[in-house]
């Protein structure tokens, strides 16, 4: 089968700025885990669409708005992230939980400043809605709540952040080319045992289950590798509440990414689309704590960590390459790219996207 975005649709700038607006700030984004913003102050940045977002918490209460100072727009957080005060650094203007200022330099040099006129100068809020350890936040004011964006994935994504232990490793890396295309290299194991020969394929890993609803998809796939030493790995955490065939992969459209091995690795991913041809990854790692009693040491544990990071790096570098590599090849063409039934997650996600970009031809829309 075809696929249903052409080639032009990861290279042309004009779909790219519809893209900021139709999906990433009419969607649901994943923005951080709940733990970056655990104490009072903390605060986070992400861009959504045109927009760049801050969360902060204001004792206890998350809360988002566009990271705009209402005086002469400078940004009020420069940081991914953070703690201190909710204060603009160019002339001082402080902002209360509501985004009203409520601390102006000067106050008396400025004339009409009504209490009336102060809260006009409100900032932009955004919505913030959780689930389980993820933060996620929408700019368009009006939409579906996040559980019904995400349908039946929400209740499933829920009990996979419950459980998915601490974090043992964030790593962040800038790939050369359109976001979507590592959406849909993440979308398909037909890749791995050419990409991945030394890494993911040593594992086994085999095409399975997968499921399409909704605009997300998932797939469950199973390691082929049964052996002696991954039995009793597995036995240390059996009381995990979440078993999966093998190694499970979530995408929640537009450019959310969770996977699992066997309920015990969790990988978390965000995609910034950062231009046209340059996206930011941010790929958080957890780790589930082995059952009481069970055999696994400690020091044993810090090794298994290191290892679980150290491949989930090499990975996202050999993924890193091929990506780049359509990026320099796609605008050489305009044609379709043929896909097989194992890629059937792309084709999903295609109608997804041509669903959210609602009139914007493609040039596959066309032909059809
Ligand atoms: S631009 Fe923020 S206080 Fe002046
Ligand atoms: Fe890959």
């Amino acid at each position: 089968m075809k696929g249903l975005i052409s080639a032009k649709g990861y290279c042309d700038s004009g779909l790219f700025a519809s893209e900021e607006e139709l999906l990433f700030e009419r969607s649901w984004r994943f923005a951080c885990v709940l733990d970056d913003l655990a104490a009072d102050n903390d605060y986070v940045v992400v861009p959504a669409g045109r927009k760049s977002v801050l969360i902060r918490n204001f004792k206890g209460q998350l809360r988002a708005f566009v990271n705009v100072c209402s005086h002469r727009f400078s940004q009020i957080h420069c940081e991914p992230r953070g703690n201190g005060p909710f204060r603009c650094p160019y002339h001082g203007w402080t902002y209360d939980s509501a985004g009203v200022p409520t601390g102006i330099p000067a106050r008396p040099k400025f004339e009409n400043l009504s209490p009336e006129v102060i809260c006009g100068l409100a900032l932009q809020s955004v919505a913030l809605e959780q689930c389980g350890r993820l933060v996620f936040i929408r700019v368009k004011e009006s939409g579906p709540s996040l559980r019904e964006w995400m349908g039946e994935y929400f209740s499933i994504l829920e009990t996979m952040t419950d459980n998915m232990g601490r974090e043992i490793g964030r790593f962040e890396m800038e790939l050369a080319c359109n976001w979507k295309i590592v959406v849909e290299n993440t979308l398909e194991g037909y890749h791995i045992g050419f990409v991945h020969a030394e890494t993911f394929a040593k594992l086994g890993l085999t095409f399975g289950d997968y499921g399409l609803h909704g605009m997300h998809s998932h797939a469950d796939s199973p390691f082929d590798r049964q052996d002696r030493k991954n039995h009793d790995f597995l036995a240390s955490f059996d009381a995990r509440p979440v078993h999966t065939k093998g190694y499970y992969h979530l995408h929640i459209f537009p450019a959310f990414l969770m996977s699992t091995s066997h309920g015990i690795v969790y990988s978390v991913q965000r995609l910034d689309p950062l231009a046209l041809d340059r996206t930011r990854l941010v790929s958080h790692l957890f780790h589930r704590e082995p059952d009481p009693g069970a055999k696994i040491k400690p020091m044993m544990m810090g090794i298994l960590h290191e290892a679980a990071c150290d491949f989930n790096r090499k990975v996202l570098i050999e993924d890193q390459v091929v990506c780049e590599s359509v990026q320099r090849a796609v605008g050489q063409t305009n044609s379709v790219g043929m896909l097989s039934d194992e890629e059937i997650r792309i084709i999903h996600f295609h109608r997804s996207w041509l669903e959210c970009m609602g009139a914007i031809p493609t040039e596959a829309a066309k032909k059809e």
